[in-house]
């Protein structure tokens, strides 16, 4: 899965990225299973949205996509991983394309819901806004956009990052890292965000609106640590 090793230099090529992921989901990587509390919260997130067409994106190895496609949705998977995609083919096969979530291959207003979990914060500052600005195209006006990142209370986690990673001058609270996944020293950014970072990030990006925001916790990651996140929900009412 991975061993967190000393950074010393932060590639600035965006290859890098993709190389990360390629590099995870061509290996044993298992991002994990649904457990009772994800069904929970998965579950309530769209409790009050009649199903319809969603977008995984950021998909994986495509488990939350078959989730939710069990709860009656129509979902569409994106990933910038190819290695992603062909794993999550095996258990989701159908509408799945390898893409950024900064460039989404769908036309204007396409879903009622995006879905996109544990992803933004692997993005820089500037793909994220890129990201956020498609998200608000192709969500229908009265769509919601529900998303989970890592959180800055979660200071356990940044001094493992800050330990090991250097921190991105032009964008706090992010850092990048080198992994060593099987062998092979692959760089990874990670952006921890407090409550008003992702509050204004949206709002400033897109024309939705906060309505719900909610901390969650779970042993994620590349050491099944236990970390913390927010859940956002966005609309434009
Ligand atoms: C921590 S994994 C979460 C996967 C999935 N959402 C889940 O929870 O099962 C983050 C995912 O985001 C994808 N990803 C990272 N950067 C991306 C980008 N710029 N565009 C699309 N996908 C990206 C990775 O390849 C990876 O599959």
């Amino acid at each position: 899965m991975g061993i967190l090793v000393k950074t010393n230099s932060i590639k600035k090529d965006e290859n890098a990225r993709k190389e990360y992921w390629e590099q995870q989901f061509g290996t044993s990587y298992k991002i994990g299973n649904i457990t009772e509390q994800n069904r929970e919260i998965l579950t309530s997130l769209v409790k009050n949205i009649k199903p319809g067409k969603m977008l995984d994106n950021g998909c994986g190895d495509g488990r939350l996509k078959k989730f939710y496609e069990g709860l009656g949705w129509k979902v569409y998977g994106t990933d910038i991983s190819e290695n992603a995609i062909i794993q999550a083919s095996k258990i989701t096969p159908l509408n799945l394309v390898c893409s950024l979530s900064e460039s989404l291959p769908f036309k204007d207003s396409f879903f009622d819901v995006v879905f996109s979990w544990r992803v933004f914060h692997s993005l820089s500052l500037e793909n994220r806004k890129k990201a956020l600005k498609e998200v608000d195209r192709v969500l229908n006006p009265k769509g919601t956009f529900i998303y989970s990142v890592q959180s800055a209370e979660d200071t356990h986690t940044i001094e493992k990052y800050k330990s090991m990673g250097i921190e991105d001058s032009h964008d706090e609270n992010s850092y990048v890292s080198n992994m060593d996944v099987e062998g092979k020293v692959v760089q990874r950014l990670k952006h921890f965000y407090t409550r008003e970072d992702v509050i204004a990030e949206i709002e400033t990006n897109t024309n939705l609106k906060v309505v719900d925001i909610q901390t969650y916790e779970e042993k994620s990651g590349w050491n099944k640590d236990n970390q913390m996140y927010w859940i956002i929900k966005a609309t434009r009412q």
